[in-house]
């Protein structure tokens, strides 16, 4: 590992900021310099190559983000730059980190360990606090173990060949779907009026820029579904059919992401 870490991250309601947070004190407590960078605020050819770069996501719908996918397709060609990744998942990623490693690999990347880290789930349902509590306090566990194995250099990026490439065309299918503005509009969050009190957080911390304030929010038809305004809304005022009974979770404050 460089002395340098540059850690472009993305984290929806939470879960991968903590754990690249805790990855981050890890390698600050071993005299590494680190910066913390949001995918949704960098831009590829941005990258100092010189550093080795770490990645964090969430897995969504048996992959990741479209945000996340376009930032790491357009990183630059290097000669031997080293690259970690982590993804905060429920229960099953579909293998995400394969097709990774082939592109960053073709792109002339050290791939030098991966990890899958399971967190709370923050979508369908939402367990009680008390599981959560545990599931993070696990999940941070292994992140420290993990990037202490990387500072040890005995970290791997393992790869599955055949299953994830499967999983990763039903993945993209099905992201691709959720982005047509049919289904923008089907799945479109609604505001509840009577519990608004038009702060415009919502608006503030979208990373896809998808909501305006008119009198109330306006949502748009550029949703990733990352759940963080519907998640971090004060008054639990914007109302998904993604969330079981109306119960959301996030790990931080709305301030993280402003
Ligand atoms: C739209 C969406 C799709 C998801 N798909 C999956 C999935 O396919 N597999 C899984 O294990 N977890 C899935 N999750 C759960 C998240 O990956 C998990 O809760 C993650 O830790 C959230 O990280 P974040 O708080 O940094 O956004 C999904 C969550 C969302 C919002
Ligand atoms: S965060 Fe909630 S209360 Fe604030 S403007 Fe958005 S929907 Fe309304
Ligand atoms: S509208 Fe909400 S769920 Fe959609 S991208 Fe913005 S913050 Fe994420």
């Amino acid at each position: 590992m460089n002395h340098c870490i540059d850690f472009y991250f993305f984290s929806g309601t939470g879960n991968t900021l903590l754990v690249v947070k805790r990855m981050s004190e890890v390698f600050q407590s071993k005299g590494h310099e680190v910066h913390l960078k949001r995918i949704e605020k960098s831009m590829p050819d941005d990258v100092n190559t010189e550093c080795t770069i770490g990645l964090g996501f969430p897995v969504a719908v048996l992959s990741t983000y479209d945000l996340v996918w376009k930032f790491i397709k357009e990183l630059p060609d290097v000669d031997g730059t080293e690259i970690f990744m982590i993804d905060t998942l429920g229960g099953y990623s579909g293998g995400i980190v394969g097709p990774l490693k082939s592109i960053l690999e073709s792109k002339g990347y050290k791939t030098i360990g991966a990890c899958e880290i399971v967190m709370p789930l923050n979508i369908f349902y939402i367990q009680d606090s008390t599981v959560n509590t545990k599931k993070v306090e696990e999940g941070l566990l292994k992140a420290e173990n993990y990037a202490l194995s990387l500072l040890n250099n005995e970290s791997k990026w393992g790869h599955f060949p055949l299953l994830p490439e499967v999983m990763r065309f039903i993945s993209k299918m099905g992201i691709r779907l959720t982005a047509t503005s049919v289904h923008q509009k089907i799945l479109k969050f609604k505001v509840d009026k009577l519990r608004c009190d038009k702060c415009g957080i919502c608006r503030d911390i979208c990373p896809s820029n998808n909501i305006k304030m008119g009198e109330y929010p306006l949502i748009g038809n550029s949703c990733e579904y990352c759940m963080r305004c519907v998640s971090m809304c004060p008054f639990n005022a914007l109302v998904s059919i993604f969330n079981y009974q109306g119960k959301t979770y996030s790990a931080v404050k709305p301030k993280e992401f402003k």
